[in-house]
């Protein structure tokens, strides 16, 4: 596998185009809105200035996986990819009909992978006729640093699928480890309850934002509170991903809390909108990023 496209270009897409660039592969990255693509090349390239300011890479490897990408809206880019991994928005419907469309628009041989948090493979597979080549690569956020890919295998995976799949992971230094197809997988299954019960707690006026995520990070070990956690996933995310939980595995703990509703309607997203559980003015979230980043 060489020729990688990337579907959706925002936090996660971003991310996943520049890890594979890095690694030398080209990678076509393609959104339907040019101002996100603006926006996602100027996050590479802020990314890639960083790592050469810690003389993690050259100013030349910086150019060199910068003129990997290329960013487009045009779709006929992508047809003849090795691999298309889709990272657009978290929603069912969307996601089936842009499977649907890259079985009919896609070489054959091309496999399809979901970067989903929490949707099922194995329904998006069935809006292809190429199920056996159909899979989940749930890479974390973010995404240049954490090591894990989750791998989903749907019910119609098929073991060559999987094992291209997880030699792609390790050939860009990353671990893969797999799991089958149930609502969330596990990496939310376990996350978003904590989250949610973050939330909760915060909502039932048990303590303030700061003391919620210095008790998760003092006492539990945690890098980072579930509340800061949440902000950088995004709360539209966040929700998304609870009520897939909650329609799929029928319990009421998957129920996003009001307050989490809330902010999502009021357009507080978290960083990405510059304001969530915590404010990200331009100079706090570049203050928290590098912070982030000196951690890891
Ligand atoms: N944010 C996280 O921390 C995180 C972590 C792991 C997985 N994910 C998953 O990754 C996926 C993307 O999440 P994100 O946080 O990057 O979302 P985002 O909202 O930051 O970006 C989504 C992008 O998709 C684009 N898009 C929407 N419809 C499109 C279409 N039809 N064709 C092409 N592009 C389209 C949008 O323009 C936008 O740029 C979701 O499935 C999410 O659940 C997110």
């Amino acid at each position: 596998m060489k020729n990688i496209s990337v579907m959706g270009c925002g936090t996660m897409g971003n991310g996943i185009a520049q890890t594979f660039a890095q690694f030398d592969y080209n990678v076509i990255l393609y959104d339907i809105s040019q101002d996100n693509l603006e926006k996602a090349k100027l996050t590479i390239d802020r990314n890639l200035e960083r790592m050469v300011k810690k003389e993690v890479i050259s100013k030349e490897k910086k150019s060199d996986t910068f003129n990997k990408i290329i960013t487009t809206t045009d779709f006929n880019l992508i047809r003849n990819s090795d691999l298309v991994i889709e990272a657009i928005s978290e929603n069912i419907e969307l996601k089936k009909s842009i499977f649907s469309k890259l079985d009919l628009e896609c070489d054959s041989n091309t496999i399809l992978a979901s970067n989903t948090s929490s949707i099922s493979i194995t329904e998006l597979a069935d809006s292809t006729n190429r199920k056996d080549k159909v899979i989940g690569m749930h890479f974390m956020n973010p995404v240049p640093i954490m090591k894990l890919v989750e791998i989903i295998n749907s019910k119609h995976t098929s073991k060559s699928t999987t094992e291209k799949i997880v030699n792609l992971s390790n050939q860009l230094n990353k671990i893969p480890l797999t799991v089958n197809d149930f609502p969330g997988f596990i990496s939310n299954r376990i996350l978003m309850p904590m989250i949610n019960e973050a939330i909760e707690a915060l909502n039932d006026g048990v303590s303030e934002v700061k003391n919620i995520d210095g008790i998760m990070k003092l006492g539990m070990g945690h890098p980072m509170g579930p509340l800061q956690l949440a902000d950088l996933i995004g709360l539209d995310v966040c929700k998304s991903i609870l009520e897939v939980m909650f329609k799929g595995l029928n319990k009421e703990k998957y129920m996003p809390n009001p307050l989490l509703n809330d902010m999502v309607k009021k357009g507080s997203l978290g960083v990405k909108s510059g304001e969530g559980f915590y404010d990200y003015s331009e100079s706090k979230k570049a203050e928290m990023v590098s912070k982030r980043f000196r951690n890891d």
